[in-house]
């Protein structure tokens, strides 16, 4: 907790550690409130620090000291002082190696913040990324000091049976009073960020894969008794990720035993500590009657994201934490590339962008923006954002556009030898890339000290008699914090040509014949010429979403829809259908405002009736076509967003739609609602996507057919995607067997945390009136625990998140509530709280009325004493 103004750590002020760490042996003494750590840091100075001086200073916090002794001789007050986050020892050899012994106690129970070492239902685990090792016990708690630890761990056998940490199990045996140990020795030297323990009664489900060079790995699932029949998916989804890396980027696994264990309590999804993965049980646990669609490819998606990590992350780590993009844009980037390569590339990539446009977009425009190397910052755990994540992966991305595919893969294999045991810097990730392919990127480096998203402004002019298409596009990127004046960014931008028939149109630019190409945009304004045009052509600009930019390009409708149905490439296709409806629904929100009738335009229905009348082979993708932009994608594209406004325009086309098109709806539906439960190919979950799309626009009508309709659904699922989808429609509907439906769920999936997880999260999301009384309401459920993150996300992150008519009611009890819960939140569990405040970060973004309202309770948490870092950071940067 806070008791001065917090400190700001600057990027400017890295200096190399001045000591290093040669050698840990931690033993634990576990106990679930009891917990005793004794280390042993074999230590000497480091030859390349440059700063002079003989005392050392180590990391930690809210540790109970019980002895230290130096080289074997205890240490009195006078040698050493402690205050709140270090402890500095007033002399250490400089000539030589010499050794800190320490002994010291922690209380995982008491640890409701869910970092250093914790308590999780009855099992004991940790979680070190970022700082949390420091409160395990006093050491070097930074990313460039790489140490080869051995662990022993020692507890109760009845209530511990299974003892496990990094790397290979060494020895084992039994202790008196019914307890026992186990050691642990990790040969790869590694920053103490991935370090772990997990200590429970734990089941393990186990499997082996054989690597490329024949090595057999061991692979463990440990999970809960009552969980072992969700572990499948998981397993296999882990061999997937091991052959994807190995046939993608050549890298094999190192050790010969790979471990994840699932906990119910965790503040985000996963962790890659070295050999020892802790997951969030969301992203392990799946069976078809208990995980959806979707749950089943994040769970692919996160179990690769954190192996991928073993090279990017592990075993070429980050210097500090301002490179955290480094291996975690990177990794984001794998784990989108293997989930496309399970799935489909182009569903893969619409999802990615959409969320990337509707959350890191939102970020960058708030007070909140940052770059994807972030120059300074309060607390670290602030900086696990969309943006460091999400737009970080972006970067990624255009570097592999612009190098090509084997350019990318040269730089990456020249990165992995060259810095392979190192922590490096997002500096080498792009020296690599530039040496392997001779190339000089120094204006791309600009993405990653620049915030904000660029804006493209497009316009084009056919000459028909020269036959030419002339194109200017000019960039430019708003201000953000710290950053008024922006230089131009390299941007790539991939495009292609549409001739009448909707065919390809061939061109010549630089001389050469092409289809498509991707223009290099480096200038604040640039003009391009195709030739040999002989028919204006349409423009399908910025393919594959090539870069994270905002296009301002005027289209008609009439192109739009031509586009939706022709254009070859996948992301614009569907790009040009969701800015179709855009433009509509911002065309009935100004009627709106001026009290006007409402009219659907009938492009719209057109494209949508001979979409649902076209074949398909994409089910999946055929859904997303049918799927209208998010409100909160709409709210971001407004300059005053006004909430209301946006659901009702959209429900309107929603319904306009449904009356106009029941009939194909019933019939697509129908054609794809089969029971094959369980079954989880492409076109199993294709047919489940579609349906479910049509199932929503029936529900619009509100009529006794639909409602049968959907209630059937609802009873007769046997998966959980059939019947959330079913639930979901019922609960944003006046459905009559609404109360009882949610009931029947509660009855059915009680024993389900992740189960019950939606039915909280469906709720508190609802648009029904009456909502914010649920929610409220929820709170005092038995099955509610301001303790577990899951549930805070699922009640208090969706009423915040993901319902923007509730949380924004005009009079503000939505704002007074997640300030309630923001400040209940920051003494339990200050990383969770923190996350809650940023919906109130883009409180500039609303009307007068509402923007007051919100700062009111912005400036009520910042006032308050005894605030965590983590909430005192977000909140105060969004006041300036
Ligand atoms: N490195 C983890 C990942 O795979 C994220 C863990 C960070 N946790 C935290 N509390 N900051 O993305
Ligand atoms: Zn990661």
């Amino acid at each position: 907790m806070r008791d001065a103004t917090p400190q700001t750590v600057y990027l400017k002020d890295y200096t190399p550690p001045e000591y290093l760490i040669d050698s840990v042996e931690l033993d634990f003494d576990l106990d679930a409130q009891h917990t005793q750590v004794n280390s042993r840091l074999t230590m000497r100075r480091n030859p390349e620090s440059a700063a002079a001086g003989v005392s050392l200073v180590l990391t930690g916090e809210e540790l109970e000291l019980i002895s230290i002794q130096l080289d074997g001789n205890p240490l009195t007050e006078s040698d050493f002082t402690i205050n709140l986050e270090t402890m500095t020892i007033q002399q250490v050899p400089q000539q030589r190696a010499f050794v800190i012994s320490i002994e010291n106690r922690i209380n995982p129970k008491a640890n409701t913040a869910l970092e250093g070492l914790y308590l999780s239902s009855s099992m004991l685990c940790t979680q070190c990324e970022a700082q949390g090792f420091r409160k395990i016990t006093w050491f070097l708690d930074r990313p460039d000091v790489m140490t080869r630890f051995k662990t022993t761990l020692s507890a109760d056998k009845t209530q511990y049976p299974v003892l496990l940490s990094n790397g290979n199990k060494i020895g084992h045996g039994d202790l008196a009073n019914n307890r026992h140990w186990v050691s642990w020795e990790d040969p790869f030297a590694k920053p103490c960020y991935l370090f772990a323990l997990v200590a429970g009664q734990l089941e393990c489900v186990s499997d082996s894969f054989t690597t490329m060079s024949g090595r057999e790995i061991a692979l463990e699932i440990f999970v809960e008794q009552h969980n072992v029949d969700k572990c499948a998916h998981a397993m296999q989804s882990l061999k997937n990720a091991m052959r994807w890396d190995e046939d993608s980027y050549g890298l094999e696994y190192d050790l010969d035993l790979y471990m994840i264990v699932a906990v119910d309590h965790f503040n985000m999804g996963a962790m890659e500590n070295k050999g020892l993965n802790v997951f969030n049980t969301k992203f392990v646990l799946a069976r078809p009657d208990t995980a959806t669609d979707s749950d089943y490819e994040h769970i692919e998606g996160v179990i690769g994201h954190e192996y991928f990590h073993n090279w990017s992350g592990n075993r070429v780590t980050c210097r500090d934490w301002f490179q955290l993009s480094l291996k975690e844009g990177f990794t984001v980037f794998r784990d989108q590339q293997f989930t496309g390569d399970r799935t489909s590339q182009a569903v893969k990539r619409i999802q990615d962008v959409n969320a990337l446009r509707t959350r890191q977009f939102a970020e960058d425009a708030s007070p909140l923006a940052h770059p994807i190397r972030p120059e300074a910052y309060i607390e670290i755990n602030n900086f696990y954002t969309l943006t460091v994540y999400e737009k970080g992966a972006e970067v990624v991305r255009m570097l592999q556009t612009l190098l090509g595919a084997e350019g990318f893969r040269k730089g990456c294999d020249l990165y992995f030898q060259r810095h392979d045991g190192q922590a490096v810097t997002c500096e080498d990730f792009v020296n690599a890339m530039e040496a392997a392919n001779g190339v000089e990127l120094s204006q791309f480096r600009r993405w990653y000290s620049q915030a904000g998203t660029p804006v493209l402004t497009v316009s084009q002019h056919y000459d028909a008699d020269a036959q030419q298409l002339h194109l200017t596009i000019q960039q430019s990127c708003p201000p953000t914090p710290h950053q008024p004046d922006k230089a131009p960014l390299h941007i790539p931008v991939k495009l292609g040509l549409l001739a009448a028939d909707g065919s390809p149109a061939t061109f010549v630019i630089n001389g050469q014949q092409q289809t498509d190409i991707t223009l290099n945009l480096t200038e604040a304004e640039q003009s391009f010429v195709f030739d040999e045009l002989a028919e204006k052509p349409v423009l399908s600009l910025l393919r594959g979403f090539s870069a994270p930019v905002n296009l301002n390009m005027p289209r008609s409708l009439e192109e739009l829809a031509f586009l939706f149905k022709h254009d070859s490439d996948t992301f614009n296709r569907w790009e040009a259908g969701q800015q179709l409806v855009v433009q509509v629904i911002f065309g009935l929100i100004e009627d709106l405002h001026n009290h006007l009738p409402l009219h659907l335009n009938a492009l719209v229905v057109e494209a949508f009736h001979s979409l649902l009348n076209a074949e398909a082979d994409d089910l999946s993708y055929q859904a997303l076509l049918l799927t209208l932009p998010d409100e909160s994608y709409l709210a971001g594209q407004m300059t005053v967003i006004d909430v209301d406004a946006i659901h009702h325009a959209r429900e309107f086309v929603k319904t306009t739609l449904a009356h106009a098109l029941e009939d194909d709806f019933n019939r697509v539906y129908l054609i794809h609602h089969r029971d094959e439960s369980g079954k989880f190919d492409a076109d199993a979950i294709g047919r489940r996507r579609l349906k479910n799309a049509c199932l929503s626009y029936l529900s619009q009508l509100e009529s006794s057919d639909s409602y049968t309709l959907i209630l059937a659904q609802f009873e007769q699922a046997h998966n959980m995607t059939d019947q959330m989808a079913a639930l979901s429609v019922i609960v944003n509907s006046q459905h009559p067997a609404k109360a009882s439906c949610l009931d029947k769920f509660y009855q059915q999936w009680q024993q389900e945390a992740l189960v019950i997880d939606k039915w909280f999260a469906l709720q508190a999301s609802s648009y029904m009136p009456n909502t914010f009384a649920t929610v409220q309401a929820l709170m005092q459920h038995p099955a509610f625990d301001m303790k577990t993150p899951n549930r805070v996300r699922a009640l208090i992150g969706a009423f915040s998140q993901a319902n923007p008519v509730h949380f924004h009611a005009k009079d503000g009890e939505g704002y007074r509530f997640l300030a309630d819960q923001v400040l209940a939140l920051n003494t339990l569990n200050p990383q969770i709280a923190s996350r809650m405040v940023t919906s109130l970060a883009q409180w500039r973004r609303y009307d007068k009325g509402r923007q007051k309202l919100m700062k009111q309770q912005l400036q009520r948490i910042v006032m308050t004493e005894q605030l965590s870092k983590d909430v005192y950071e977000i909140a105060s940067k969004s006041l300036a």
